[in-house]
């Protein structure tokens, strides 16, 4: 039985300084490197505190030294030993870097193979994300990705706390829930009990949350995972985790202020920043306008201005035949870089994107005499170069960067570019730099291409009181009482106040196509439970994968979730998901009919 784990740590490997110089310690941890120097042994001990550096040396104890020999990297140890100064041989580099441990005693308590990723060379790891993921408890190990879970579990703390301090209650809902359809697609699990039906995991807590106002609960919140099976990016995992809240009696005054509260204290306890409060608020229309993009990052100008008016018979075919004309101004201390090449390439960038881009880009520079240098130069009188000019707040050496084309088109195109510039021209000084943002009076309804209405954001959503008119007349125009919360472009939350009027919901469902018998099919048991009595409440759900990525500066949310998946959906670790094998698809009354294996890439067909 081992002694130094029975007598226990006295200090984390993170912990001792100069004034502890003298102490006997006793430290647990792994190897992270070790060097051999002229008959003494050094050894880096970690734990998820931080590094100590331990000495072995025959002049120190004879028996700790040969046993120190045998050390490799990641074995997992206990020490103890004396505190010693580090004099001028301190690392001014390491917190604990003042001092060393003299081994006196060292207890192997298990041995390491040789790992397949470096967890020493942490920072500048190489190793492919593959490997990485296979072996994600010896990933996890890299104090770079320790330092983002604790961060994580501090945010989670301080809500928890903050919540609770402002009289919300945390209470669970399940995750096996009835399928909805809308919103995101469920992941399904079937009812081995009930043969031929199907739970769906719960890709949001929100109709339960909405029952607990019903059930007079008041103030709700939860940190609750939730499933949708989505399309992953760097920003987007199957599941993932949601600071859920709703209140009764709620406006979105009331919503803004406790999460205000909310990031104040995270920011303040966790990162050591002031933030200040109110955060600054853009109507949905603003937002769109001036950055094209809902979710704007406001850490660097560059405003869309609309010049639709001033180029209706300019003399540019382009632009007179375009419904909407916008541009942005790229000042001229960072235009310089655009040289003919660059804004080739822009071109090509906007004309290439995801979703049908733009027919191309319209560019001038304009020149020390005001006059512009553009391929479409000479189609513009001087007249109306001067009053786009002014207009696009250009002065010598700016180059302006224009779009024509549909307003949706423009604003798609220009967003996106504004953001490749920012990225480009490196607008955005690295540190950190916190652009909050709420986004507010988002449309109730989206139109489809076939000019169908539907809801834009889920179909509790109450519109603004008022526009109760509008939603008879021109339900298109409606606005809603739901809100973003964006950090430096990122979409962290978002909530609405919702429908506790029978007659206004019964009117949201008969514009979004749903008869009274369909909604009572779907959505029986909350409209049910809205007949006895529902307090007027509201909510929101802030990603809590998102906010950790974006405190700890993670370029993806794969580095804040403990064991997440693949762009595939897929754990690498253990290998999941799985086909089932007959005797259980069979007890689950389901049967399995997967498409051919697709070939290999490179191969025929593929
Ligand atoms: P919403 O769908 O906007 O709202 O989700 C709220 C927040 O959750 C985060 N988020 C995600 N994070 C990681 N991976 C994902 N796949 C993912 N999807 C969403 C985002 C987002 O802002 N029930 C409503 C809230 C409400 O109305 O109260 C809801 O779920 O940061
Ligand atoms: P063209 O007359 O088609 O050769 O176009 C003249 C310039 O306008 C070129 O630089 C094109 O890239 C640009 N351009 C063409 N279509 C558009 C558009 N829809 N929006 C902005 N610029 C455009």
């Amino acid at each position: 039985m081992s002694n130094l784990l029975i007598r226990g740590r006295t200090h984390s490997c993170g912990e001792l300084r100069r004034e502890d110089v003298g102490a006997e310690v006793v430290l647990f941890g792994w190897v992270h490197r070790r060097r051999d120097h002229g008959g003494r042994i050094f050894v880096d001990v970690r734990d998820r505190e931080g590094l100590t550096q331990v000495v072995f040396g025959p002049d120190i104890d004879a028996a700790a030294h040969t046993a120190g020999e045998q050390l490799r990297s990641e074995f997992c140890i206990a020490i103890h030993g004396k505190v010693i100064d580090r004099g001028d041989n301190a690392n001014p580099n390491m917190p604990t870097g003042a001092i060393e441990v003299e081994a006196d005693a060292l207890e192997i308590f298990s041995q390491a193979e040789t790992p397949p990723l470096s967890i020493a060379d942490d920072d500048r790891i190489e190793t492919g994300e593959n490997l990485r993921l296979r072996y994600r408890y010896l990933d996890l190990r890299r104090p770079s990705l320790q330092k983002n879970f604790i961060t994580r579990s501090k945010i989670a703390f301080v809500t928890r706390r903050t919540m609770t301090e402002q009289g919300f209650l945390e209470l669970e809902t399940p995750y096996m829930v009835k399928y909805t359809p809308g919103g995101a697609r469920n992941f399904l699990v079937p009812s081995r009990l009930n043969p031929g039906t199907f739970y769906a995991l719960a890709e949001s807590p929100q109709i339960f949350k909405q029952l607990f106002m019903v059930a007079g609960f008041d103030k709700y919140f939860q940190i609750t995972r939730c499933f949708r099976d989505e399309d992953l990016r760097n920003d987007r995992q199957p599941e993932f985790t949601q600071i859920d809240v709703e209140m009764s009696f709620a406006t979105p005054e009331r919503v803004y202020a406790a999460m205000e509260q909310l990031i104040a204290n995270v920011w303040r306890e966790v990162a050591g920043v002031e933030i200040p409060t109110p955060l600054p608020r853009l109507t949905w229309a603003e937002a769109m306008g001036r950055y094209g993009n809902d979710k704007p990052d406001r850490r660097f100008g560059l405003e869309l201005v609309d010049i639709t008016e001033e180029t209706r018979g300019c003399g540019f075919r382009v632009f007179e035949a375009a419904p909407c004309v916008k541009g942005i101004t790229v000042p001229a201390k960072v235009a310089a870089a655009l040289t003919r090449s660059q804004l080739d390439k822009l071109t090509d960038f906007v004309k290439k994107r995801e979703n049908g881009g733009a027919k191309g880009l319209a560019w001038a520079r304009m020149q020390e005499d005001g006059t512009w240098q553009a391929p479409f130069a000479k189609t513009l009188s001087p007249e109306v170069t001067a009053t786009l000019g002014a207009k696009m707040g250009a002065e010598a050496g700016s180059v302006m960067l224009f779009i024509a084309d549909a307003w949706h088109t423009v604003h798609q195109v220009l967003s996106a570019l504004r953001l490749e510039l920012r990225d480009q021209l490196e607008l955005v000084p690295p540190g950190t730099h916190w652009e909050f943002l709420w986004v507010t009076d988002f449309p109730l309804f989206e139109t489809r291409d076939d000019g169908t209405l539907v809801a834009a954001h889920h179909p509790f959503t109450s519109p603004r009181l008022d526009h109760l008119e509008l939603l008879q007349t021109d339900p298109g125009k409606v606005l809603a009482q739901a809100y973003d919360l964006v950090l430096n472009g990122n979409e962290i939350g978002g909530g609405s106040i919702r429908i506790h009027r029978s007659d206004v919901q019964a009117r949201v469902f008969e514009i979004l196509g749903l008869s009274p018998e369909s909604a009572q099919q779907k959505f029986g048991f909350l409209l049910e439970a809205f007949k006895y009595g529902p307090p007027p409440h509201g909510g929101i759900a802030l990603g809590l994968d998102r906010l950790a990525m974006l405190l700890t500066g993670a370029p993806s949310l794969r580095d804040v979730i403990a064991f997440p998946k693949t762009q595939k959906g897929q754990d690498l670790m253990t290998n999941c998901p799985t086909p089932a094998d007959d005797a259980q698809l069979a007890e689950l009354f389901i049967r399995s009919t997967p498409p051919a294996p697709t070939p290999p890439p490179g191969t025929a067909g593929a």
